[in-house]
């Protein structure tokens, strides 16, 4: 079993770079490898939170160094924290996979809590320069056009209601002199979590089941922007800014569906489906729909330019990374014969 610092004599220094030593909790997780991936090959040093031996030997093969430690506990995990230059927070209960109800939702807002009162509780009296908190546009939630900014009155939807009390929370920390940055994905696409639950059922053919009484406009982000972004901000934005990370133009999720179903190459079905079915499916959480009118505007203010600045051309590239990671072993080879 890994405990402590059992990776640490392994980890080598580079020599001769200016490295900057992040702490991450959470990346292990889609938008959290894709980030260590990125601060990596920017030549930062990788402190990565671990609670399965499984996702120490992933961040492993990456180049970061394993912490090993749960949030839900405090532990010797929490003086690596003290020590990080900067603390990158993407680490949350999960939320995709299986229906969600009240139940579920209040337990991932309890936890959620837990988790950030440990790692902030940490930083208390530490030299750490910067802290980067990901939250969710969910806590805007319903955004009516023109596009909106990070001065909008939040009318949290969806998860948002479950994050309002760590957003609470995350302010009191700042107040007290912690410096937090809090960012601000869309919804996130790319091999992992929600949209490749979408994928995997357009390519297993089956129907997919629309909201009849509305098409909710989403704001969405490809996740390698994501990524791209939130070390952007780190070296860019204000230490203690608010920054929404979301494309150019927000889609309807009949785009998203309809582009990722022809990027996969497979016929799209779909079926309506009335609200009061929807919620007894997939439960009241994710299936309150709301349109997210948001703007990147500050985010671009800071410099950062986008590979994907819309969905016409993220979901081609996002599609061919998830074909590519799901394929059988073997499988690109023969494809390249
Ligand atoms: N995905 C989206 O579309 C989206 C959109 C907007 C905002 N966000 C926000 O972005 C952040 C990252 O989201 P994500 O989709 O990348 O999440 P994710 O894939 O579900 O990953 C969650 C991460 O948190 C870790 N974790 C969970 N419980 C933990 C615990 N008790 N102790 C230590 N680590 C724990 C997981 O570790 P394991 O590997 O051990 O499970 C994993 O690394 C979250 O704050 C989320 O609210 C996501």
């Amino acid at each position: 079993m890994l405990i402590g610092n059992a990776y640490s004599t392994r980890y080598k220094r580079k020599e001769g770079s200016a490295l900057t030593t992040l702490f991450v909790a959470g990346g292990s997780g889609f938008i959290g490898a894709a980030f260590v991936r990125h601060a990596l090959s920017a030549g930062h040093q990788v402190w990565a939170l671990c609670r399965s031996e499984r996702s120490a030997v992933a961040m492993q093969a990456l180049g970061a160094q394993p912490v090993m430690g749960d949030l839900l506990t405090q532990g010797a995990w929490q003086q690596h924290v003290a020590n990080a230059e900067i603390v990158l927070h993407f680490a949350q209960p999960q939320t995709f996979g299986g229906r969600v109800g009240k139940d579920r939702a209040l337990r991932y807002e309890a936890d959620r809590l837990k988790m950030d009162q440990h790692l902030f509780g940490a930083l208390r009296g530490s030299p750490v320069k910067h802290l980067i908190y990901v939250s969710g546009t969910s806590y805007y939630g319903q955004q009516d056009l023109p596009l909106k900014d990070e001065t909008a009155t939040p009318n949290p939807r969806g998860w948002g209601p479950y994050i309002q009390k760590a957003m609470a929370a995350v302010e009191q920390f700042r107040t007290a002199g912690i410096p937090i940055q809090i960012v601000f994905p869309s919804s996130v696409y790319g091999a992992g979590s929600w949209y490749a639950e979408i994928l995997a059922s357009l390519q297993a053919g089956k129907t997919q089941l629309m909201l009849a009484h509305r098409d909710p406009t989403m704001a969405t982000v490809h996740v390698e922007d994501c990524a791209r972004a939130i070390l952007h901000l780190m070296q860019h934005g204000e230490p203690a800014g608010r920054y929404i990370i979301c494309d150019d133009r927000p889609p309807k999720y009949s785009e998203i569906v309809q582009k990722s179903a022809e990027a996969l190459g497979v016929p799209l079905k779909t079926r309506p489906v009335p609200l009061w079915l929807a919620r007894i499916l997939a439960g009241p959480v994710v299936t309150d729909a709301y349109d997210a009118h948001l703007s990147n505007a500050r985010l671009r203010s800071t410099g950062f330019r986008f590979n994907f600045p819309t969905i016409e051309q993220g979901i081609p590239d996002a599609v061919n990374t998830w074909l590519a990671q799901s394929a059988p072993r073997g499988a690109e080879t023969h494809a390249a014969d």
